[in-house]
């Protein structure tokens, strides 16, 4: 059989804010900087040289040297996935050179895991010629997290691969119709400080109870679904009211030296809500206006410090389009 040769391709993931406050695992938001810049992994895929026979990887960028160059890193475990996908359907792959720009920083809350996996999955898809459709690749996507973080949730692959802020439907098996696509406000502004601190998903959701209340568990789905509500009905009253965490953040909130300051100082600034981003320590906030939004990073930023950490943050607006070719 003759020899796959693709054109090369660079794909592209952006940052996602997992939970996104109201729906833990079931909610998340893709997000890019107000300014237009790329704020996510980037994965470059080129036919190897030569006669090699095996893929390699290089990693760069800021993140870059945090993260192992062998076949633990993210890109080659996907291009496994991927390729076995590839397997069963009778198609063949062949070795590649792979260029990770690690631009996310590790352990975040920003979805760095799964911005590598799914920027990677996007660009072989594109180097092969579209051979899976965007559900197979929610599904790898889903598998890769699974092995990362010991939980199969999709609040940052889903909306890190289709954009958008994303509700997970139930579902066993990953579907595309299982990564719902919510209206968003465009006067939204969300501000996202990424303390100088590292926490791991894994570590974060040790501190979980295995089981709550009823009396906890009742508020918690009136307030999610009060808010997915107000997000269809474009009510930005009572979306902003429910753009909250009324439990998982109580767990977590003492792993983040400063959150509570962080969180009020960002309420006092103007803001609409506050929460971890994701499993943290990167916190969120939402404003109603671009000068909301510069006080509300100013505010956050200054409360860190005061606390001791070092952080840096970004305005940001909802990213539509997830991976793609950059
Ligand atoms: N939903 C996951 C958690 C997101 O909160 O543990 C991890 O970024």
């Amino acid at each position: 059989m003759k020899k796959f040769v693709g054109r090369p391709v660079r794909a592209y993931a952006p940052a996602t804010i997992g939970n996104f406050a109201a729906g833990f695992d079931v909610l998340g938001a893709a997000i890019r900087p107000v300014n237009g810049d790329l704020w996510g992994d980037i994965v470059e895929i080129r036919p190897v040289e030569g006669i090699k026979c095996h893929s390699s990887l290089t990693v760069e960028g800021p993140f870059g040297h945090l993260v192992p160059a062998d076949r633990t890193n993210l890109v080659l475990v996907s291009h496994a996935l991927f390729q076995r996908k590839m397997r069963l359907k009778g198609r063949k792959s062949e070795p590649v050179t792979f260029t990770l720009y690690k631009n996310l920083p590790l352990c975040s809350g920003l979805g760095s895991s799964a911005s590598s996996v799914v920027a990677t999955l996007r660009a072989l898809n594109l180097y092969y010629g579209c051979p899976l459709n965007d559900g197979e690749l929610l599904q790898l996507a889903g598998r890769a997290e699974g092995a990362i973080c010991g939980a199969a949730h999709l609040d940052n692959v889903a909306p890190a691969l289709l954009g958008g802020l994303r509700l997970i439907a139930p579902g066993g098996i990953p579907q595309l119709e299982q990564a719902v696509s919510l209206p968003f406000f465009d006067h939204w502004r969300i501000v996202v400080v990424h303390p100088n601190l590292s926490l791991s998903t894994r570590k974060s959701r040790q501190v979980l109870p295995s089981s709550i209340r009823l009396v906890d568990a009742v508020e918690y789905w009136q307030n999610l679904a009060s808010f997915v509500h107000a997000m269809h009905s474009a009510d930005k009253n009572l979306a902003a009211i429910t753009l909250r965490d009324l439990m998982i953040e109580g767990y977590r909130r003492r792993l983040i030296r400063g959150f509570s300051q962080v969180k009020a100082a960002a309420l006092k600034a103007g803001a609409i809500g506050c929460s971890l981003s994701g499993s943290g320590p990167s916190i969120f906030a939402v404003t109603e206006s671009d000068a909301a939004a510069r006080r509300v990073k100013i505010a956050m930023t200054d409360a860190f410090k005061i606390r001791g950490v070092g952080s840096d943050a970004h305005i940001c607006v909802l990213d539509p389009d997830g991976a793609r070719e950059a």
